[in-house]
């Protein structure tokens, strides 16, 4: 073993220089290392005319009383408190006195409320913090911790404290759009990936945050940073990928975007909810190195470098522990190890024991409190069993996430002119352009030339009725939606014949007639457009599809079409991955679409015409087989467990090391152009605490202007222990016009070639040698060099 291994500090694996010494006056029992201060200026703090809070809040009618009879009040109940704790200890009811007394003092109208510290949006979010927590009760503490939300399926309301002119907490669904109002539908998470563009997706987190506060909001549930475990997982396009590093990549960017706007992103789901069969029980049976190396990075970069304000936990249980109910992982890791200061939400149904979830870490239930009660806290702190100290903890996440929120700042909702907005229609459509993959292109039939074309089959279930993605969480309810179909018949002027038949049923069986009417229809078209896939009935959340195969007849409805027409193009609307043995060989044409959001018509039609270049990369491996993927001995578990007995071996890390030949591998995506990649540098040798500069050059060879997206992987030639062969450490999007070449340069620091040592708790940087390759997939490497950390 060499001797100068290292155990890569904190400080280097967040890489959040930005990060800021604690203030925080945290409780004993949580200790975190680090807090995060928000700055002056932050969104959250901004806009603020005190003396019209009143005016704005009809919950103020109370306060306005004013504080005689507002103390009257107080009064009155502390007959009732004081009986309820004198049967207690002596030291707990003269808190309560202290309590009412700072009640009474603090029973003030608005005017008087907007000059105590915390109501000052210029002052510190600690500080204000501090302020308020000073001047709850004990009873009020556990209002914000548990009181009865108001609930409906669609949004969530955290309770006002009126005395204290803490208005109404609202939240909503979703990270692709909002669920229960009408917003702009974007591309779901999957197909945010596939843009592998960081900086676009951060445009996509910032107007759903624009759109959330637009309604009010203050809190987002999401985005969801699960790694795409098993190809099955029916909530795979809510999330990003199967590859922990592009998936914190994308969700730091969406998670800084959406604050940006003063709106907080709730990460989801810590950590392990990788399929929804069980989910509910499932015990994930995972080892300390797979953990940290594939399911928690996002969590960690979420945590650390986007600094999330707060977060969801998962409903299954992790090594025999549910999430919400797991001390190590909340407390232990994220708000200690990781220094991490937002709130913990624990998903609907995830806590089963209040004291042991409350000991654990998480701070309120969602959507209301079921477990989590003011009567189950109340007793627990009446026999000791949660201190007050762990729950003044838990309130000063929530009041932190109000600051910064700025929902004490008292400004009104700045109107719905962000919803649906040209701007962020035009959006949705440039994510979709850049987020559908093509992925099979035979004989150079895409894109369709317009002049040559006369008429065009546009088949399938979901042609006309175009899918957004799976049900529950995930519902988003756009203005109006371009489905394939629409987006076809406007990207051709009346000299095209644009013919449509559905063929079959989407899930259902169909009927001969229909599939004879739909491959007569081929066959006297040019082209075959035929859209398959799944709907919100048959994958989303708590439902995995039975397996692999598109449902229905539509495999059936492939092949017909296929044979009337040799120019048949497939297009995927779907999320879970499909088979595609039964007919690739005999298509033409193959497009990953996924669920593009309300303007995936109009972007499908862009790059079937070729007005758009496709540039879409797979987050994804697709296997030709269900069988060739990792999780299949292991999905959906037995008895209640299902153990990740493949590690690390997830995604293309395992079409790799079992060297399984996948269908279309991780990354690939075709293009109307072609690129040439030379001039590959990288330094011969790099010191541990050093950052190596890898540079190579791109050139658009082809005809057309086009992107490419450049993906560099690292692989430790001869390691001590099992690695992967190769792992992404680095991905830049480029455009390049006909000709042109451009320099990209990628940095790696010692956590790129580093593996997580389970018995020092650390990532180790073995000394030795590493390749460095860069290519266009997973598979596809187009330059290669080596390089000796040292
Ligand atoms: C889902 C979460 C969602 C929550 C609130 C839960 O069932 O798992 O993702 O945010 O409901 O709707």
């Amino acid at each position: 073993m060499p001797t100068t291994e290292e155990i890569v500090p904190s400080s280097v694996r967040a890489g959040n220089a930005d990060e800021q010494p604690s203030h925080s006056r945290e409780n004993n029992d949580e200790k975190p290392s680090k807090s995060v201060l928000v700055p002056d200026n932050s969104p959250g703090q901004k806009g603020v005319n005190s003396s019209k809070r009143g005016e704005r809040n009809p919950l103020n009618i109370a306060a306005t009383l004013g504080a005689l009879s507002a103390c009257a009040f107080w009064l009155s109940g502390l007959a009732a408190a004081c009986a309820f704790w004198l049967s207690g200890l002596a030291a707990a009811c003269a808190f309560w006195l202290s309590g009412l007394a700072a009640a009474c003092a603090d029973a003030a109208p608005p005017a008087r409320a907007a000059r105590m510290l915390y109501a000052s949006p210029r002052a510190p979010v600690e500080a204000r913090v501090d302020d308020l927590l000073r001047r709850l009760t004990p009873p009020e503490k556990l209002t914000l911790l548990a009181e009865d939300s108001i609930f409906s399926p669609l949004t969530l309301q955290m309770p006002p404290i009126p005395r204290l002119n803490i208005p109404v907490m609202h939240v909503t669904d979703s990270s692709q759009g909002l669920r229960g109002a009408t917003s702009t539908a974007f591309p779901v998470e999957s197909v945010m990936a596939a843009t592998w563009n960081p900086a676009l997706i951060g445009q996509v987190g910032a107007s759903v945050g624009q759109e959330a506060k637009a309604y009010g909001n203050q809190l987002v549930y999401g985005p969801c940073v699960n790694i795409h475990r098993s190809p099955q997982d029916g909530r795979n396009f809510e999330s990003f990928s199967e590859d922990p590093f592009l998936t914190a990549r994308l969700g730091v960017r969406y998670i800084q975007g959406m604050q940006s706007q003063g709106v907080a992103a709730c990460v989801k789901h810590f950590a392990c909810n990788n399929q929804e069969t069980f989910r509910h029980f499932v015990s994930v049976h995972v080892d300390d190195r797979s953990l940290h190396e594939i399911y928690l990075p996002a969590f960690q970069a979420a945590a650390q470098e986007a600094h999330a304000w707060s977060l969801m936990t998962a409903l299954n249980q992790i090594n025999g522990v549910y999430a919400a109910e797991s001390r190590p992982l909340l407390t232990g890791l994220l708000k200690q190890r990781w220094g991490w200061d937002g709130a913990v939400f624990g998903d609907w149904g995830a806590i089963h024991d209040a004291v042991a979830a409350a000991n654990a870490g998480t701070d309120i239930e969602v959507p209301k409190p079921m477990v989590f009660t003011t009567a189950a806290l109340g007793a627990a702190l009446k026999s000791g069993a949660v201190t007050q100290t762990v729950v003044d903890g838990k309130v000063r996440r929530i009041l932190r996430l109000m600051v910064r929120t700025g929902l004490l700042d008292g400004s009104p909702p700045p109107g719905l002119a962000a919803v649906n907005s040209p701007a962020h229609q035009a959006l949705a459509r440039k994510v979709a352009q850049q987020g559908i993959v093509l992925l099979k292109n035979a004989n150079g039939l895409l894109p369709l030339d317009r002049a040559k074309l006369k008429s065009i089959a546009v088949i399938g279930p979901n042609a006309a009725d175009t899918q957004l993605g799976g049900r529950w969480s995930a519902d988003v309810h756009p203005a109006y939606q371009v489905g394939v179909l629409d987006g076809i018949r406007k990207h051709v002027t009346g000299a095209v014949t644009v013919g449509f038949a559905q063929g079959c049923p989407r899930t259902l069986p169909g009927t001969p007639a229909a599939l004879a009417e739909a491959a007569a229809l081929a066959a006297k078209s040019d082209v075959a457009v035929v859209v398959v896939g799944m709907d919100n009935n048959y994958e989303g959340e708590e439902l995995d599809p039975p397996n692999l195969n598109l449902p229905g007849d539509q495999d059936k409805l492939i092949q017909a079409i296929a044979a009337a027409n040799k120019n048949t193009i497939v297009v995927l609307n779907n999320g879970t991955s499909v088979l595609m043995k039964a007919w690739l060989t005999q298509v033409s044409g193959l497009v990953d679409m996924g669920y593009a959001g309300q303007e995936m018509g109009n972007a499908l039609a862009d790059i079937l015409f070729g007005d758009i270049n496709p540039s879409g990369r797979l987050p994804d491996t697709l296997a030709a087989r269900r069988e060739d993927y990792s999780d299949w001995e292991n999905y959906p578990g037995r008895k209640g467990i299902v153990r990740y007995a493949e590690g690390v071996y997830v995604g293309y890390r395992h079409f790799n090391h079992a060297q399984v030949l996948p269908l279309f591998p991780f990354g690939f995506g075709l293009s109307y152009t072609t690129f040439q990649y030379r001039g590959l540098r990288v330094p011969a040798r790099l010191a541990r605490a050093g950052v190596a500069t890898v540079r190579v050059r791109v050139k658009n060879t082809g005809t057309r202007a086009g992107d490419e997206v450049v993906q560099l992987y690292v692989g430790a030639v001869a390691p001590n222990v099992d690695r992967p062969v190769r792992e992404l450490k680095g991905f830049r999007r480029i455009s390049l016009r006909p000709g042109e070449e451009t320099l990209v340069s990628f940095t790696l620091n010692a956590r790129a070639f580093s593996y997580w040592d389970s018995a020092r708790q650390g990532w180790r940087a073995e000394p030795g040698r590493y390749s460095v390759e860069l290519g266009s997939s997973s598979r596809d490497m187009h330059a290669a060099g080596q390089v000796v950390l040292q």
